[in-house]
């Protein structure tokens, strides 16, 4: 129909699914994380293209964890970030020193925070808050401590509990154990499509973050609905349509 307002049950969700989740589980590197913080703050000094190093240390660090737990070699996320950038430099012929190897890696314990995640964070509180990554346990704890989030989160889940990393459905039934509660009573919050398409094909509610506008993939575990930062998701939930 033609000039009627928008509906924001066919504006934001693709499923049908009713949404009145009884806690939340964010994604943290990507989702709550901005990853390209790391060399756009700590990256001065290193020569050539910084923002294709960046790009390339996400895909080589995101690969490393799906080969190696398909290899059943699992180490844990630090070893694979520290290893993908070692591989990305070479790659792209960049001449970097140990230290600044080293001052990079440091970096990545503080990574900045998407500017709307506290106040999407104040707006959902009510409900128990979880964050389920790949990343180490000590790499989670310095990341969460250094944006001061930590009040939020009744749980952060490391797949180090485990040995293998997303979209192993082993990792995803790991959030709904440690929340006790069905998954698909859970809501599921990523940026990464293949995250979100993990958590779907698990049994979570899900919501895909998609901040940079890319294109929707076809794998037949489409996200429940989709916003462009996080702030939105109180008030979707609340049946409103997002600012
Ligand atoms: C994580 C990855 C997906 O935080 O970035 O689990």
């Amino acid at each position: 129909m033609v000039g009627a307002a928008p509906d924001v049950r066919h504006f934001c969700r693709l499923n049908a699914v009713p949404l009145n989740p009884q806690a939340i589980i964010f994604d943290a590197y990507g989702t709550l994380f901005d990853v390209h913080s790391v060399i756009r703050n700590s990256g001065a000094g290193i020569p050539g293209d910084i923002d294709a190093l960046s790009q390339l240390w996400r895909q080589k660090q995101l690969e490393y964890t799906w080969l190696r737990s398909l290899m059943d070699r699992y180490e844990d996320f630090w070893q694979i970030t520290a290893a993908a950038l070692r591989a990305a430099v070479r790659q792209l012929s960049i001449k970097v020193t140990d230290k600044q190897l080293e001052s990079l890696m440091q970096a990545y314990l503080a990574p900045a925070a998407f500017p709307e995640v506290v106040s999407a964070l104040e707006a959902l509180k009510e409900l128990p808050l979880a964050i389920l990554s790949n990343g180490s346990p000590a790499m989670l704890a310095a990341a969460v401590g250094s944006n001061s989030l930590r009040l939020y989160f009744a749980e952060i889940i490391s797949v180090d509990r485990l040995k293998t990393y997303k979209p192993s459905a082993r990792v995803y039934a790991l959030g709904s154990e440690t929340l006790n509660l069905p998954a698909g009573k859970i809501l599921f919050v990523s940026s990464n499509l293949w995250d979100a398409a993990g958590a779907k094909a698990f049994g979570y509610q899900v919501c895909w973050c998609n901040r940079s506008g890319m294109q929707m993939e076809d794998w037949g575990f489409a996200p429940d609905f989709t916003v462009s930062r996080l702030d939105q998701i109180g008030e979707i939930l609340k049946g409103r349509p997002p600012r």
